[in-house]
């Protein structure tokens, strides 16, 4: 057990587990792109540990791109507007490949699809370690999915809680407050 501020938390998904997990995505994207060259951006924080994993096991051609979705307040806007900030690589007619941790509701990734789509992506497609089917709250088609989990916060691998835990090897989900 870990305890992370108020919280604690309880092993959910070994490190072997998640090794297991990510071979058989690293496999299938290997019979899928084994003739491109796409281009992987990895959303950061979360996704830098899985990212590092995956990509080692991947045998095809491939550019790597680090980019964070941050949102800042627009001066005559509303609402919250969101841009993909470090996305130096021209990705017109490439393949593109979204790392990313965890799809919870699925808005941050409907929100990211269409931002490349307009920068003239040939293909793009999502690889995610982590989904939780229950919560999804948009359509969203994600190809590739490591895991799929229910409703629980986690963190470790890379996942945090207010910052806090990402360097863990395992998986720990909180444990509910009795
Ligand atoms: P979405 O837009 O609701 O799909 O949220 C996705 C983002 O929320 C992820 O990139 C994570 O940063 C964060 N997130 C969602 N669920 C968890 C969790 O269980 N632990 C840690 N971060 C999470
Ligand atoms: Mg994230």
């Amino acid at each position: 057990m870990i305890t992370i501020k108020d919280k604690q938390f309880e092993i959910f998904i070994s490190h072997q587990q998640i090794a297991d997990k990510v071979a058989a995505l690293a496999t299938r994207l290997n019979a899928d792109y084994q003739d491109k060259n796409p281009v992987l951006i990895v959303i950061l924080n979360g996704a830098f540990i899985f990212a590092a994993d995956l990509v080692r096991q991947l045998t095809f051609n491939h550019e790597i791109q680090f980019a964070k979705f941050s949102s800042y307040q627009g001066m005559e806007t509303t609402g919250e507007v969101k841009e993909l900030i470090g996305l130096s690589i021209d990705i017109k007619d490439r393949d593109v490949i979204i790392v990313e941790d965890i799809v919870d509701t699925g808005i941050t990734m409907s929100e990211v699809l269409p931002t490349l789509q307009a920068k003239g992506a040939k293909t793009v497609e999502i690889a995610v370690l982590l989904m939780k089917p229950g919560k999804l709250r948009v359509p969203l088609n994600v190809k590739y999915c490591a895991m799929e989990i229910p409703n629980e916060f986690i963190v470790g691998y890379g996942l945090d809680y207010d910052g806090l835990g990402r360097n863990h090897k395992d998986i720990y989900v909180v444990k509910s407050e009795e």
